[in-house]
């Protein structure tokens, strides 16, 4: 089915969408989502079949607060309340026993089903003013990197979804952080918008998994992935820059200004946050360069830079020139 895609800012219109089964793309603080009704299987495989992801793909499932939580869940974990009650809502997201009530298709299967609560208030307000929660992967087309503005989103379903909720530019700008147990260890299974460091800080230490290429239990760690479409290397930008000489390149950087045809710098200021903030929009921006090729770096470790650097290593991992 053909839509006109609508962009606009009414919580309303986009609520009625989702209660008649429809699909909606939805601002959240870390990336926009492209949400239905979790409950509905038809309006979960809407959502599977407009961003063309594999069904051995699972969705998180969105709430509003931690008390509703207790219905799409068999039982929570004890250590994980305190980093629940801290980092809810925030970009965290807990992988918790699934109840019956959620659809097979929403956790590929899994007997764990990922929840999450945004802190976008526009978010929360839409997922108030309804009586399901939503299911909503990253609104972008399977593989490809995901939108942080509205306008994102509509360059890639334009046509495919009917609305577009605009909440503006998402203020952290990469995906949650996915935390599950696994006996009594706290397991990370996607570094993202929350940082080991905040996590550490409430709950302790715990446990990075680091996943291979084909592990369908964490796919987001899919070893290409958030990747442009053009190739892209990292490594040491002066070095790459002399390397492929002979190439119209494109450069993302960090804090410093390069001499190349385009670039993008992250944060002149330097400010890992901001470089978070601005990683896709920039990824994106280059990517509809001329260029023949995109070279960036790698961030400091520090807080976000360490997601930061997962993201951009899986954007690498694409055919090299
Ligand atoms: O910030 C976010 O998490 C955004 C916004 C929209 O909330 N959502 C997002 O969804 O990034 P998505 O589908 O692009 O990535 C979710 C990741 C997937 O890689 C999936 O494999 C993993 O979460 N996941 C979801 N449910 C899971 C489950 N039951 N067990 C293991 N991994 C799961
Ligand atoms: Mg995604």
């Amino acid at each position: 089915m053909a839509f006109k895609t609508q962009i606009g800012k009414d919580i309303h219109q986009a609520a009625e969408i989702l209660r008649s089964g429809g699909i909606v793309g939805m601002p959240t603080e870390t990336v926009y989502g492209l949400a239905g009704n979790a409950l509905n299987e038809d309006a979960v495989l809407k959502i599977f079949k407009a961003k063309n992801r594999p069904f051995f793909d699972p969705l998180i499932v969105h709430s509003h607060a931690i008390s509703e939580i207790s219905r799409y869940v068999r039982h929570i974990p004890e250590r994980l309340l305190p980093l629940m009650e801290r980092f809810m809502p925030g970009p965290l997201t807990v992988l918790l026993p699934r109840a019956a009530v959620i659809p097979d298709l929403v956790t590929s299967g899994l007997e764990r089903v990922a929840i999450r609560i945004p802190r976008h208030p526009v978010a929360l307000e839409l997922l108030r003013s309804l009586d399901f929660p939503l299911a909503a992967p990253s609104a972008n087309p399977f593989g490809y990197i995901s939108p942080t503005t509205a306008q994102h989103v509509l360059a890639q379903l334009d046509g495919i979804i009917p609305y577009i909720l605009d909440g503006g530019e998402c203020g952290v700008g990469i995906e949650s952080t996915i935390v599950g147990m696994e006996g009594d260890a706290i397991i990370v299974y996607r570094l993202g918008g929350l940082s080991i460091e905040q996590i550490e800080g409430c709950v302790g230490k715990v446990n990075i998994q680091d996943h291979s290429t084909s592990d369908p239990a964490g796919p987001g760690m899919l070893e290409s992935h958030y990747a442009p479409r053009k190739p892209m290397i990292l490594g040491d930008i002066d070095s790459l820059l002399e390397k492929y000489a002979d190439k119209k390149i494109a450069v993302l950087s960090f804090c410093k200004k390069h001499d190349a045809g385009r670039s993008f710098i992250l944060s002149p200021e330097g400010d890992i946050d901001i470089a978070a903030k601005r990683l896709f929009a920039g990824m994106r921006e280059l990517d509809a360069s001329d260029a023949d090729l995109i070279i960036s770096e790698s961030l400091p470790e520090g807080g976000l830079g360490r997601a930061v650097n997962d993201r951009l290593r899986r954007a690498a991992a694409t055919p090299k020139p």
